[in-house]
């Protein structure tokens, strides 16, 4: 592991993501990502999860009553928001940086979790080793991230091919490892709150899997369901089928 990491957390952003995401979720999160990531985690009554990088616990509020839960997350503000809209009880949050180690009191869980957030850790081989601990043998561990084959900030783009009337993507890296920072308001250019992303190739995701001693049982990936209107609509409808915006994976553990 490296010695030093910079802080991920989205404490700086925190207000804006809180009211993006709100008590449903964004867009994605409802139409996409949660469905097919509490498809993939197949949660049952007593099972139990870990959520890793929770933000303001929007799992939470989607898994059933009777799944014991811990959220985990480095920005104090999205978890104090957690907490103030917790749906059961019985749910747990806390602040920790997932790039360093956590060890937990706790029985081992069945299920772990980290939705749309692998992309803002820069060690992801400690956050894996994290859920490896803190699993039962055989237990599920569902990653959604932005997919990283066609989703790299400032290195993938949108582009028109009159002649064959199609939108294509453009990559202009893939294999280099990047850490790219985003401005959460554009707008205020310098002024704005920075997150970071950051880019790995696929290959870096399942060797760090299998690292920490996991089993890949499925790989997903999912499209926008938006509908464009307007003379482009057919190009634009077309490629967002043919370029997916997320990837998710479910491993288990050995
Ligand atoms: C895009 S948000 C996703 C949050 C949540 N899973 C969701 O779907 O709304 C990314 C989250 O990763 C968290 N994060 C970034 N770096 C982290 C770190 N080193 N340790 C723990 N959480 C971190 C941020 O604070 C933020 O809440």
């Amino acid at each position: 592991m490296k010695d030093r990491h910079i802080d991920t957390s989205w404490e700086s952003s925190s207000l804006w993501y809180d009211k993006t995401v709100g008590a449903q979720g964004h867009y994605y999160h409802r139409q996409v990502v949660l469905p097919g990531a509490l498809k993939l985690l197949g949660l049952k009554p007593n099972d139990s999860l870990l959520d890793l990088a929770c933000g303001q616990g929007i799992l939470a509020r989607h898994i059933p009553k009777a799944v014991s839960y811990l959220g985990v997350d480095a920005s104090r503000s999205l978890i104090q928001s957690a907490k103030q809209t917790r749906v059961h009880p019985s749910h747990l949050f806390a602040v920790h940086d997932l790039n360093l180690p956590l060890t937990l009191d706790h029985p081992p869980f069945t299920h772990a979790a980290c939705i749309l957030a692998l992309q803002n850790i820069d060690s992801p081989e400690t956050l894996f080793q994290t859920a490896s601990l803190a699993l039962k043998s055989q237990g599920t561990l569902v990653l959604v991230i932005n997919h990283p084959c066609f989703r790299i900030p400032r290195q993938s783009h949108w582009g028109i091919d009159p002649q064959k009337k199609l939108q294509y993507r453009r990559l202009d890296m893939y294999m280099s490892a990047l850490k790219i920072p985003i401005q959460t308001h554009p707008s205020q250019k310098n002024d704005s709150p920075t997150t970071w992303s950051f880019h790995r190739p696929l290959s870096t995701y399942t060797r760090l899997l299998k690292e920490a001693g996991f089993n890949i049982s499925a790989i997903e990936e999912w499209c926008s369901d938006k509908k464009s209107t307007g003379k482009m609509a057919s190009v634009e409808n077309r490629s967002r089928q043919e370029f997916p915006l997320f990837l998710a994976i479910a491993a288990q553990k050995n």
